[in-house]
């Protein structure tokens, strides 16, 4: 933990501006197991029942989190002017996005960051690939997934006719790097969400593609097994959304490889019914 001494927070703590003071001791909170791990807030509690069936099924752990009611003694909001915030990211263009995301200080990890990484690609895409948090070399040129578990999702795109310009968009669940790469908070996803949620609404991808249980949970804010996740479509504000292996846990385990390709066929094979669906629609016949 970073500030275990009383003088070090009140040497710090002078100084320090008051919005941040908050992000820290809810920091050192979390790390300390102080504070709830998921606190769903009203705007979530209404997307459960768009959730996945299989989220909708876990009542114990939504209804247990719902609970939860902190004593608020320390605000759990991340930033001063959290009011406005949401609502002001919610109403984003394209021409002000990335410059906001490089402004960010919602989280601790805007201190520690090199630079953000908002995303990359079609900014009109049917399919928008969503990962967890860049990493060293993303953190070193603001673009996600350049490493070497870049390259391979640079392949799995080749291998289904796309590139990360064309059709696509790549995204992260986080804009900036955890330190060392650890996971994400659960304060840190809440306070980042907006702006994935401001790219999905101006993209309005026809499919999305969690890549890796930390991406999947963090939509579904639902705990599950990468397996048990797998082979189903799920849905992400109303859009279609498979689960499939991080391209990292890929490099590692490469027989996985398979699997992450029968996932992609199924992501395929799910857009081209919606495009077939839209485009009967379109023509005047039922889908169906
Ligand atoms: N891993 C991710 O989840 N995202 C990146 O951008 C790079 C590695």
């Amino acid at each position: 933990m970073r500030w275990c001494c009383a003088a070090a927070w009140r040497k710090r703590y002078q100084t320090t501006p008051i919005a941040i003071i908050v992000t820290e001791r809810i920091d050192i909170l979390y790390e300390l197991g102080l504070t709830p791990v998921w606190r769903l807030r009203a705007r979530y509690r209404s997307e459960v029942p768009s959730i996945a069936s299989h989220a909708a099924n876990e009542p114990p752990f939504l209804a247990q989190q719902a609970e939860i009611e902190p004593k608020r003694t320390v605000s759990t909001e991340p930033q001063a002017d959290t009011g406005n915030r949401v609502s002001r990211i919610a109403t984003l263009d394209w021409a002000h996005f990335a410059a906001d995301v490089s402004a960010c200080t919602a989280c601790g990890l805007s201190r520690t960051r090199n630079l953000a990484v908002p995303g990359v690609g079609d900014v009109r895409a049917d399919w928008l690939f969503i990962g967890e948090a860049p990493g060293a070399d993303e953190d070193a040129r603001g673009e996600p997934f350049v490493g070497q578990a870049g390259r391979l999702l640079d392949n799995m795109l080749n291998a289904l006719g796309m590139t990360r310009t064309k059709a696509v968009y790549i995204a992260n669940v986080l804009k900036c790097r955890p330190p060392g790469n650890r996971a994400p908070t659960p304060l840190e996803v809440d306070a980042c969400m907006p702006y994935l949620d401001r790219q999905i609404a101006l993209i309005q991808p026809k499919l999305i593609v969690a890549l890796g249980k930390s991406a999947a949970t963090s939509l579904m804010r639902a705990e599950a097994s990468i397996a048990s996740l797998r082979g189903r479509v799920h849905r992400y504000k109303g859009i279609p959304m498979i689960v499939t292996y991080h391209p990292a846990y890929l490099l590692r385990t490469l027989p996985d490889k398979a699997k992450a390709w029968e996932d992609l066929c199924l992501a395929r094979s799910t857009l081209r019914g919606i495009l077939d669906a839209s485009t009967l629609q379109t023509a005047g016949r039922d889908p169906t």
